[in-house]
């Protein structure tokens, strides 16, 4: 079964900063995920906080907060076959060390925090995380 559907990414301040934006845009339009919608903004903290809320009780919210608003972000919504799953392939494991070869946190990311991208774990996530940030 596959449908199509949209998900939420995020580049993260790392990758921003390093000018990776546009590679790793291309990953995402090599691999049939159209970017339909994307923009360049620096959230603050309390922004932050609010889209990461679901980890509030996690001992590195704080910092995951910080550091999400520390920088400009570039947030797109993609759009394909499975998109949310497709995307999570992409990414690859949370913890760049554990990346798999060729995904884009093991060809770009830092560290376990500076990850260098956010991906929707879910439809019905993604469906929020894109109103977060589209919706007027
Ligand atoms: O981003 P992903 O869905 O793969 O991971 P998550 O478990 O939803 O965690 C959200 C973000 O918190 C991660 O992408 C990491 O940047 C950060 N994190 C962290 O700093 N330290 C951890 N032990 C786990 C996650
Ligand atoms: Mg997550």
């Amino acid at each position: 079964m596959s449908s199509i559907e949209q998900t939420l990414s995020i580049i993260k301040p790392d990758a921003v900063e390093r000018n990776l934006a546009e590679d790793i845009k291309g990953i995402f339009i090599k691999n049939n995920l159209n970017i339909v919608n994307s923009k360049k903004i620096h959230i603050t903290k309390d922004e932050a906080s609010e889209f990461y809320k679901v980890h509030q009780s996690k001992p590195f919210y704080s910092d995951l907060c910080t550091y999400l608003s520390s920088g400009p972000i570039v947030v797109m919504i993609l759009e394909g076959k499975n998109a949310v799953l497709a995307n999570r392939k992409l990414m690859g494991s949370t913890n760049p060390k554990e990346a798999e070869e060729n995904t884009i946190r093991k060809l770009y990311g830092i560290s376990i925090d500076k990850n260098s991208v956010h991906g929707s774990d879910s439809i019905e996530n993604a469906k929020k995380e894109i109103d977060f940030f589209f919706k007027n």
